[in-house]
């Protein structure tokens, strides 16, 4: 079934909404759709030329207010940096989408390679969804949105410490959908499975998968984020897709849980063999 945007969405989640990780991919369909909702962004991401770009043409095309700001969100001070940019600015909605994704044997990577997944995905949304919580609290209004992803579900061989940090994101942003939600709220992680964006077609370039786009199986990245959008408010975490509902269905309530591990396990051996044997 396909949902729709609330009708108030502008007046739920604006007047400004922050999008981290905002210059490709999912996080780009994310700003662009929020701000096809009326609402003015502050966009976040390393890569300046491209987050700038992305601004402009989002500010030209919905008439919109954007600010950009360039900061590795991995970084011990992001969340402070991040803060300050929104100084003045009545945040109702926060969108955490960067990510870290370490592929590869986890003991053939650098611990720092883990210690940053988890400083990226785990520790400044963590940071964002404390403090901008607290001022959506205060107003009785607003939305936080984590991405997560179908490997939470289960341990995942080749990328444990990433399945692990989207494994937080899930917990956090259901419990906090629960703990919120009485407080005008709305908080949602996204189990996206795979999707087509720049970083997962470099992922399956890195490991010597044929350039498909799309590839087989991927949702298009704003398909993900219209259904994102539209579920924030209805529930604590969503799937997008139906084959992904289906497979976390067979994985997570059918199978026992050591087979759906293998299975994973097998799954992520096949797609990143290359990755695999270059860390190994
Ligand atoms: N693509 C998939 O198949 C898939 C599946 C399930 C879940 N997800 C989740 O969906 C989210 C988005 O994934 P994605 O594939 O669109 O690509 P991504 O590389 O995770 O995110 C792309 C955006 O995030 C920015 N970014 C990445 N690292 C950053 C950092 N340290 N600091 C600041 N900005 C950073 C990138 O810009 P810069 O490089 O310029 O910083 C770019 O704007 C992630 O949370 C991922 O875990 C993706």
């Amino acid at each position: 079934m396909t949902r729709r945007l609330r009708t108030d969405f502008r007046g739920q989640y604006g007047p400004w909404a922050i999008v981290a990780g905002a210059s490709a991919g999912l996080g780009a369909a994310f700003a662009e759709q929020i701000a096809a909702q009326g609402l003015n962004l502050l966009l976040l991401a390393r890569g300046r030329d491209l987050l700038q770009q992305v601004g402009a043409r989002l500010a030209a095309t919905y008439g919109v207010q954007v600010r950009t700001l360039s900061l590795d969100l991995g970084r011990d001070d992001a969340t402070a940096r991040v803060v300050a940019a929104a100084e003045g600015l009545d945040i109702g909605l926060l969108v955490y989408n960067a990510a870290f994704s370490a592929i590869g044997p986890f003991l053939d990577r650098p611990l720092a390679d883990h210690l940053r997944e988890i400083a990226t995905n785990c520790r400044t949304p963590l940071g964002l969804a404390y403090t901008f919580g607290q001022s959506m609290r205060q107003r009785g209004r607003g939305g936080i949105i984590l991405m997560s992803s179908l490997s939470a579900s289960q341990g995942s061989a080749l990328i444990a410490n990433y399945a692990a940090t989207k494994a937080y994101n899930l917990l956090l942003a259901e419990g906090l959908w629960e703990e919120l939600r009485g407080a005008g709220v709305d908080v949602l992680a996204c189990r996206a499975g795979a999707v087509s964006t720049p970083n997962y077609l470099q992922s399956l370039a890195r490991a010597g998968r044929p350039a498909v786009s799309p590839p087989a199986g991927a949702m298009p990245a704003a398909a993900v984020v219209a259904a994102t959008l539209a579920g924030l408010g209805q529930a604590g975490s969503l799937i997008p897709g139906f084959s992904n509902q289906a497979a976390a269905f067979v994985l997570g309530r059918v199978l026992p849980r050591g087979l759906a591990i293998r299975l994973m396990g097998g799954v992520l051996r096949r797609l990143y063999a290359d990755d695999a044997q270059a860390h190994s």
